[in-house]
């Protein structure tokens, strides 16, 4: 990495099918980061996803599907290095450093960890633990910059917290980094208005089947203004969507029908679904197409796991000899 460089990461884990939240969240930013000159790092995270104890076979096939959905949305392995979670052991003995340093007040208070018990998710010590493993992944790296959701912020808050610690025990060993939230697409509303996830069932996946998706449009929340009536484009589901897949003059002109009274929410889904198949098509055959290579997945991902292992052991050795390990 060139000294005016930035070190990139972000994760994302192979637990489900990626939707829009996914993708405007986390995805595209992170992707078009590529395009920054910066030092990027992306992986599945694997190893998180077994807090919710996947099926072996699922689990392996999630993790592919994720992969392939990266590549098809223009991840560049020439430039990224992209890897998988698990073939980089050495995060794990970051982990356990890190552990030795953190209170467990600090994990009690992560929301993520209360909401998935209020979900009845099982409070097993992984999902307790999971925000030290973030940070082990967010630390050994170097890693300047963490593009994610705005519901990774407090993640982040206790990654730099725990550098901050180790580095007033052992000295200036580990880089402090920062969150990179995108404001303007903190939170996708899902089918419902809620925040869309995986959870709450109301997606709309990016690769999912075209007629099914429209469907899914067809469904979205709307209020009951009549059809005459003039609508708020700011308060309404079909809007914030189509904003995030729109150009700028194409939100300005949906802004104003809205505002001129005389289209139905229906109309306006209709736009959306076109927007959506507009922008997800190309793509999607992209991705069949990727599919079809046999070995390639795996391949990108190894020459990804080498480059990020190189990495992950200088960081390493540096822990090792600042704590008295050797
Ligand atoms: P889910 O809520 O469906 O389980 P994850 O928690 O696995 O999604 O999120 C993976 C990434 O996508 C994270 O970086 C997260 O911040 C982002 N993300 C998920 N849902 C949304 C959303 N509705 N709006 C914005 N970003 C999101
Ligand atoms: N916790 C993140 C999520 O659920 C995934 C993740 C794991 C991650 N390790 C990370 C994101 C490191 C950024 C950096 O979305």
């Amino acid at each position: 990495m060139a000294e005016s460089q930035k070190r990139v990461l972000s994760g994302i884990q192979p637990t489900g099918t990626l939707h829009l939240g996914n993708y405007f969240g986390m995805m595209k930013p992170a992707i078009e980061l590529q395009d920054s000159g910066q030092d990027c790092f992306y992986f599945i995270a694997d190893y998180h996803a077994l807090t919710q104890l996947p099926e072996p076979k699922l689990l392996r096939e999630r993790t592919r599907g994720v992969a392939l959905d990266f590549l098809a949305c223009g991840l560049d392995p020439a430039r990224t290095v992209f890897f998988r979670q698990s073939d980089v052991p050495e995060v794990h003995e970051l982990t356990w450093v890190l552990s030795c340093l953190t209170p467990v007040g600090l994990l009690e208070r992560c929301h993520s960890y209360k909401d998935k018990i209020a979900r009845g998710l099982l409070p097993n010590h992984g999902l307790f633990s999971y925000p030290v493993l973030m940070a082990a992944d967010i630390l050994l790296y170097g890693s300047h910059l963490v593009p994610v959701g705005k519901d990774q912020k407090q993640h982040l808050e206790v990654t730099r917290d725990l550098a901050i610690r180790f580095n007033n025990a052992y000295g200036d060993i580990l880089v402090v980094p920062e969150a990179m939230i995108r404001e303007e697409v903190a939170v996708v509303p899902g089918l419902d208005g809620q925040k869309m996830s995986k959870s709450y069932d109301n997606t709309i996946e990016i690769f999912g089947e075209p007629k099914a998706m429209r469907q899914k449009i067809m469904r979205i929340v709307t209020d009951s203004t009549p059809m005459e009536a003039p609508k708020n484009p700011d308060t309404c589901n079909v809007f914030a969507l189509y904003k995030l897949l729109a150009s700028a003059p194409e939100r300005e002109a949906l802004r104003q029908r809205y505002l001129a009274g005389g289209m139905g929410y229906g109309h306006a889904k209709q736009a959306l679904a076109e927007k959506y198949a507009e922008v997800f098509g190309a793509m999607r055959e992209r991705r069949l197409e990727l599919q079809a290579k046999p070995g390639l997945v795996e391949d990108v991902l190894q020459a990804g796991a080498a480059k990020a292992r190189s990495v992950a052991g200088q960081t390493i050795g540096r822990v090792r000899a600042a704590i008295g390990l050797e």
